[in-house]
């Protein structure tokens, strides 16, 4: 699959989101109650990917602003990453009934705007919460479904990949849905986006970090 014939045409992000917001592509159309196309600066540095909205993104048309994102926002917080300066968006735009998974049909459905907004992003760094969104991004780079799959095992690693003509660094790290079942993979999480300061502090070749974000 090539990434870049994946994008969609359009001339504008406007106009990207003007397209995901009347997006009848799958099924998940029919149950949606908004739309969830993503949020942040168009030049950040850091895109933060999760699976789909929930029950709140679903009703407020934001990602992350249920209590898994303001579990997100206070590990950012704790590690001195500001939210408002991350890119925020999910693999598929509209919330899967009753938060099940979403399914391979209307992954693919969604991709091409997932790839679209990588490529007018550029981002240094992605994170990828949780198993789903790190398996998309890592097999549209080209590892093989089965390398990717295991988030416990690729977590906190650091795959520099090319997409298109985006060179960045992925990073998965468990999704803070799970952390809030499970408290011990909080610091976890908190250690993974320690790592992503990291890399932006070394792009930069050292000094304040916060100057920088
Ligand atoms: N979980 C996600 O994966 N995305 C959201 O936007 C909210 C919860
Ligand atoms: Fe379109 Fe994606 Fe929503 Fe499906 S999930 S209707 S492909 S925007």
């Amino acid at each position: 699959m090539d990434f870049i014939k994946l994008k969609v045409n359009v001339s504008s992000y406007d106009e990207l989101v003007q397209l995901m917001m009347s997006c009848t592509k799958c099924k998940l159309y029919t149950t949606r109650r908004r739309v969830v196309p993503g949020e942040g600066p168009l030049d950040a540095k850091i895109m933060i990917i999760g699976e789909a909205p929930g029950e709140k993104e679903d009703e407020e048309g934001r990602p992350f602003v249920g209590a898994a994102g303001q579990l997100l926002t206070k590990l950012l917080n704790n590690v001195g990453i500001r939210r408002g300066d991350v890119y925020i968006t999910n693999v598929v735009k509209c919330r899967p009934p009753n938060n099940r998974d979403p399914e391979p049909d209307e992954i693919e459905a969604c991709k091409p705007y997932l790839v679209t907004q990588i490529l007018m992003i550029k981002p240094r760094v992605i994170v990828c919460l949780g198993r789903h969104s790190a398996r998309e991004v890592l097999t549209m780079a080209g590892y093989p479904e089965k390398a990717v799959s295991n988030i416990s095992s690729i977590r906190g690693k650091v795959f520099n990949v090319r997409l298109g003509d985006v060179n960045v660094k992925v990073l998965p790290t468990y999704h803070p849905a799970a952390a809030l079942y499970n408290p011990r993979l909080r610091s976890i999480i908190e250690d993974d986006l320690r790592k992503v300061r990291a890399i932006l502090d070394e792009d930069k070749g050292g000094g304040d970090i916060l100057s920088y974000l």
